[in-house]
């Protein structure tokens, strides 16, 4: 079992649109629900929203483009400095669409959290919701995971169930989990920095 210890608390968020979950988590820290310190938002897209919601926030926001970069590698070790420069302990990728590769994870061992829109390991990757309304199920909801270099597929933080009306679309019942994704994801990063847990296997284990 590897047990964390308490992290320090700077985070870095990285995203690449809406920025829904970087606001809920901006909002958990105004609240003094998180404690805790956003060092720097990145976004591999200039277009992102949440790019100019971390501005307006007074936040440190930049974009890192991968287009100058020969591999995905050279890109992660990029994103890896300017995360490392900004001391960051613990990154939270919230709607980042890109997977993370060796580099991020050697830099951030058992250090970078995701947010999913699905009750893992149901309906990993794009288009979730579509994918759970399609399949029928009953249940969905939302998971936050440790990132492996699997995708969507490390261990879980926390998961919150969401019921499927008959009469849900896409949109109305990815609005009901986002619900519960802006709630879940400040929870995660809490009990995460406060390293009361350890991993056993791939169990996510809290010590209480
Ligand atoms: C969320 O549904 C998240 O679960 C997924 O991407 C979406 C990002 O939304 N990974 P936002 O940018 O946080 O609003």
């Amino acid at each position: 079992m590897s047990r964390p210890g308490p992290l320090a608390r700077r985070l870095g968020v990285l995203i690449s649109g809406r920025g829904s979950n970087l606001e809920a988590i901006v909002d958990a820290i105004a609240r003094k629900r998180l404690d805790a310190t956003i060092a720097i938002v990145l976004s591999n897209r200039p277009d992102a929203r949440g790019l100019q919601l971390a501005r307006d926030a007074g936040l440190e926001a930049r974009c890192l483009s991968p287009r100058g970069y020969t591999d995905r590698d050279a890109y992660d070790r990029a994103l890896a400095d300017v995360l490392g420069s900004c001391r960051v302990d613990l990154v939270c990728l919230a709607g980042f669409m890109r997977l993370v590769g060796q580099p991020m994870l050697d830099a951030f061992p058992d250090r970078i959290l995701n947010i999913h829109p699905s009750l893992l390991p149901a309906f990993p990757g794009l288009d979730a919701q579509k994918q759970a309304l399609e399949h029928g199920v009953r249940i969905t909801g939302a998971t936050v995971h440790l990132v492996t270099s699997a995708l969507d597929a490390g261990p879980i933080v926390l998961q919150a169930a969401v019921p499927v009306r008959d009469d849900d679309t896409v949109e109305t019942l990815a609005a009901r989990v986002l619900v519960e994704e802006h709630r879940l994801y400040p929870e995660a990063i809490r009990i995460v920095l406060d390293g009361r847990w350890s991993l056993d296997g791939r169990r996510f284990v809290r010590h209480f």
